[in-house]
C-alpha cells in the first residue's frame, strides 16, 4: 500500500482505510457476482439488493422513520440551494434564512429567484465568527432554512434552532451529517453533499418528510421535484452507484464504531483536544468564539499570514496535507470528519506545540 499521510481537507476528504481497501476489492468483482461494483446495471439484482441496503442504514443509524423519505440525488448540496426553494416556495409566500456564512449566502441567492426570502439572523457582522442566538421570524415563513455546520468558518450550530411550531425547518447539513445523533422529529428536509462525511463525492442525501413531498408542484420539470425520487426510490434514471455503494460501506463503518452517539464522543474528543491546544497556545487562536465552534471543521490563525504559511509548510513537510484555510478567513483550517483519524489529531498538536516553542 501506498503510504497514507494526514488529510485534513474539507471535502472531498479522508475515509476509513478499510471502507477504501472493501470497494478496491470489489472493483474487480462485485462479492462473486464476477462484474466490478461500477459495472453493475443499476436495474439488476446485484445492484438493486445493495441500493435497499444502504438506504435500511440510513434509517437505522439515524432513527429516521417510514413517514420520511431517504433520497438519493446527484447535483450536490449546492443544487439543493434551488430544489429546496423550488419545491417549497410558492410566488407570493416568504421563507426564512438564518445566514450563517457563504453556504447559507448562496442558498439565499437562488432561493430570491422562486419568491420572497427573509433574514431571520446573520452573523456577517463579525465574518462569520459566531452562531446568533437570537432570530426575528416573519409571520408566515415557508419554512426556515439554516446551515448545520459552516465549513469555511468553522461554526455549528450546538443544537437545532428553535423556531415557530408547526414550520417546516429545512437543514443543509453538508458537512455535519452523521456526525452526531439526529433528531430527525425537528426536521421537514435534510440534505448533505456525500464528499465530507458519507463518502465520495457525486452523491446528495436528501431526507424529506412525505407531506412535503407530495405539497411540491407538478408543472417543475421532473428531475426537479422530490416527487420524482420518491415515487421511483431514487431509480427514476440512473443514480450515482458507486458513490451510494461506498456511503453504503461508510455507514457500515459508522454502525462497527457503536452508531451515531460513539461518532460524536470521538469527533467531540478529537475537536476538544485541538481546542484546548489553541487555547493555551501563544502563537495561534481559534477563529470562532467559544459556543460556536464546529467540531468538524477547526479554522484557527497566528494573526500573520506569513507565519501561517510557513506553518502549512512544515505542515506539509511532517505529512498533514490540506490546512490551509478558505480565502475568506485565512489562516488554517482541520476538517476533522467522522473518518479522520484521532493520531492525525495528536500529530497536529503536536506541530502546534513545536511551532509555538519555536517561533516565541
Ligand atoms: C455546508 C455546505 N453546503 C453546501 C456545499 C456545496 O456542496 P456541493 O459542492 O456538494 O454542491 C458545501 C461544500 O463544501 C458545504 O460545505
Amino acid at each position: 500500500m501506498t503510504n497514507r499521510i494526514y488529510n485534513f481537507s474539507a471535502g472531498p476528504a479522508v475515509l476509513p482505510v478499510e471502507v477504501l481497501e472493501e470497494a478496491r476489492d470489489n472493483l474487480l468483482s462485485l462479492g462473486t457476482t464476477g462484474i466490478g461494483i461500477l459495472e453493475h446495471s443499476h436495474r439488476g439484482k446485484a445492484y438493486m439488493a445493495m441500493h435497499e441496503e444502504v438506504e435500511a442504514l440510513c434509517r437505522e443509524l439515524a432513527g429516521i422513520p417510514d413517514d420520511f423519505h431517504v433520497l438519493f440525488l446527484q447535483g450536490g448540496a449546492s443544487l439543493q440551494f434551488s430544489m429546496v426553494p423550488m419545491n417549497l416556495l410558492r410566488p407570493g409566500t416568504t421563507a426564512d434564512y438564518l445566514v450563517t456564512g457563504a453556504w447559507s449566502q448562496k442558498a439565499v441567492v437562488e432561493a430570491r429567484r422562486c419568491g420572497n426570502v427573509h433574514l431571520a439572523s446573520s452573523s456577517e457582522d463579525r465574518n462569520f465568527c459566531y452562531i446568533p442566538k437570537t432570530c426575528t421570524f416573519s409571520p408566515q415563513p415557508a419554512y426556515v432554512h439554516f446551515t448545520s455546520n459552516n465549513t469555511i468558518f468553522g461554526t455549528q450550530f450546538a443544537a437545532e434552532p428553535e423556531i415557530p411550531s408547526g414550520v417546516p425547518l429545512v437543514c443543509d447539513a453538508s458537512s455535519d451529517v452523521f456526525s452526531r445523533p439526529l433528531l430527525i422529529g425537528k426536521y421537514a428536509l435534510i440534505y448533505a453533499g456525500s464528499q465530507k462525511n458519507l463518502g465520495p463525492s457525486g452523491l446528495t442525501l436528501v431526507i424529506i418528510r412525505d407531506d412535503l413531498v407530495k405539497r411540491g408542484p407538478k408543472e417543475l420539470a421532473t428531475m426537479l421535484q422530490y416527487r420524482t425520487y420518491a415515487d421511483e426510490h431514487s431509480l427514476y434514471n440512473t443514480p450515482p452507484t458507486f458513490a451510494i455503494y461506498v456511503m453504503g460501506l461508510v455507514l457500515k463503518w459508522i454502525k462497527k464504531q457503536g452508531g451515531l452517539a460513539a461518532i460524536e464522543r470521538i469527533n467531540r474528543e478529537k475537536a476538544g483536544k485541538l481546542y484546548r491546544c489553541l487555547d493555551g497556545s501563544r502563537r495561534f487562536r481559534a477563529t470562532a468564539e467559544p459556543g460556536s465552534r464546529s467540531l468538524m471543521n477547526v479554522t484557527f490563525v497566528t494573526g500573520d499570514a506569513a507565519l501561517d504559511d510557513k506553518f502549512i509548510a512544515a505542515a506539509k513537510s511532517a505529512g498533514l496535507e490540506g490546512l490551509k484555510g478558505h480565502r475568506s478567513v485565512g489562516g488554517m483550517r482541520a476538517s476533522l470528519y467522522n473518518a479522520f483519524p484521532p493520531a492525525g489529531v495528536d500529530a497536529l498538536t503536536d506541530l502546534i506545540r513545536d511551532f509555538d516553542a519555536r517561533e516565541s
